[in-house]
């Protein structure tokens, strides 16, 4: 198999193979010359927020790590490319709000077959639904230039944000489907002699291409499940008298189950999990498989779900009626230590309040208050930003956002929320002061004895 010395590649991934093969020339590009220059700034003011990752450019960049905006040097040079290019949900035409949306993907498939004049592996690496490699394939073949072959690999990113850095030292398993043929099955092994520079030798799985596309979206799919599942559960919890807390741990004391991700939440977000459970519903779909379909489809319904039922929870709770009401909203990221919003529960839960005529005090450590504003509106596209800017603030601090509000909601579970002063946020409210916790993260006692009344996801 041929030994990797040059790889090209989108997206930051490749950091860290930088960092730990400091005799591959990893350079990573991106059209985008603002985000390259941020790459390369002096005092490390990178595009992303992901803990870890700036200690890994400080080490890599410069020495093997190089970023840049021109893709043509960097596909030309390399002999190994990685494709992770966005494959969002299509908006229109066929298979609209469901299959994924592949022109990324193939604008850049088709600039490495025209700009290649040497063999390459082309690693699929963006979540992409079956058999997106064999279009890829075709590609590249249909307009290699003589002399010049391509390999496909799929390689499928399993990483969650906010762990990326760690999950990418220390994976459970990294995953590589090829063809079964001598020339896949060589490509194959080269790029798993650079995983072997820091990943064990029995967590590199290999497999069939599509075996290895189709992995990544059940992965997905079946954590995806696991949160619906429990989230299901909670309802069963506060209709009955049961704490979801308690029913997790001892379920999860099933070695066959285990304990992790079995948190009740508002519900969950992130770029991946809807988008590829979409992907696999469209998928069955088009199997003419509508069991399947449907099956998968109801894990994003029992989501959407839980979100609209922890809304009406609070309006409930509130004497059935929000209008006029200040309610402070903690956290508007998908999840923790991340600043990303993507499909963030806040923003649906931020939108019924509006519908109901509240006000809305939002503070969230990371994410910038421009991607607030551009997520509020672009959830109430027919609202008019000014009155959308009349019920909203965004708030710089957690106890700014809670003066004077009626009610607290926490809707990320960012740790600081934990140490918030909250006899001091009780002084500054309104009362009777509610807390609605939807991500099981405050001590709901302590907080009753301050006076506050408490409503916890999965507790009557
Ligand atoms: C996920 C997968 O974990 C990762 O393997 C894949 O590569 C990309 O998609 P990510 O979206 O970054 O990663 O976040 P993850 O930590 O999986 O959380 C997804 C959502 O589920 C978040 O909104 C989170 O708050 C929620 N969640 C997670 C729960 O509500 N309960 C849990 O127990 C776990």
């Amino acid at each position: 198999s041929v030994k990797v010395t040059k790889i090209c590649c989108s997206g930051p991934t490749c950091a860290v193979i930088a960092l730990k093969c400091p005799h591959i020339i990893v350079t990573i590009v991106d059209l985008n010359q603002a985000r390259v220059d941020a790459w390369n700034s002096p005092d490390f003011k990178l595009p992303i927020y992901e803990p870890g990752l700036e200690e890994v450019v400080r080490e890599a960049r410069g020495r093997n790590l190089f970023f840049s905006t021109d893709v043509d040097k960097g596909i030309e040079e390399a002999d190994l490319i990685f494709v992770s290019v966005n494959t969002p949900t299509k908006k229109s035409g066929v298979g609209a709000g469901f299959a994924a949306d592949l022109n990324y993907v193939e604008l850049a498939t088709r600039r490495i077959a025209q700009v290649a004049r040497t063999s390459k592996i082309v690693v699929e690496k963006s979540t992409v639904p079956c058999r997106t490699a064999e279009s890829m394939r075709t590609i590249l073949e249909a307009n290699s230039k003589p002399g010049c072959r391509f390999d496909i690999l799929s390689n499928p990113e399993f990483l969650a944000e906010g762990t990326a850095i760690s999950d990418l030292f220390k994976p459970d398993r990294v995953l590589i489907g090829s063809l079964q043929t001598p020339e896949g099955l060589s490509a194959c092994q080269s790029l798993a002699a650079v995983y072997a520079n820091w990943v064990p030798k029995d967590r590199v799985l290999t497999v069939g291409l599509w075996s290895s596309e189709l992995s990544k979206l059940a992965a997905n799919a079946m954590l995806a499940q696991r949160i619906s599942s429990i989230n299901a559960l909670s309802a069963i919890c506060e209709a009955t008298g049961a704490n979801i807390d308690e029913v997790a741990h001892a379920v999860g004391y099933d070695t066959r189950i285990g304990p992790k991700f079995l948190k009740a939440s508002v519900g969950f977000g992130g770029s991946c999990f809807q988008k590829d459970i979409l992907n696999l519903v469209y998928l069955s779909e088009s199997l003419h498989l509508p069991e399947v379909a449907a099956y998968w489809r109801q894990v994003v319904e029992m989501n959407e779900h839980q979100k609209r039922r922890f809304s009406k929870r609070v309006v409930d709770t509130m004497f059935n009626t929000i209008t006029g009401k200040r309610i402070a909203v903690l956290g508007f990221a998908f999840k923790a230590d991340t600043g990303d919003t993507r499909e963030s529960a806040a923003i649906t839960l931020i939108r019924d309040f509006q519908s109901e005529k509240a006000y809305v005090n939002i503070y969230d450590p990371q994410v910038p208050h421009d991607q607030i504003w551009a997520d509020l509106a672009e959830a109430s596209p027919l609202a008019p930003v000014e009155t959308i800017q009349k019920q909203v603030r965004i708030c710089s601090s957690a106890m700014e956002a809670c003066q004077d509000a009626e009610a607290v909601v926490i809707a990320t579970e960012w740790k600081e929320f934990n140490d918030i002063d909250w006899e001091q946020v009780y002084s500054n409210m309104n009362k009777p002061a509610f807390i609605f916790d939807g991500r099981l993260l405050v001590d709901a006692e302590k907080l009753r004895k301050i006076g506050f009344s408490v409503t916890t996801i999965g507790r009557p």
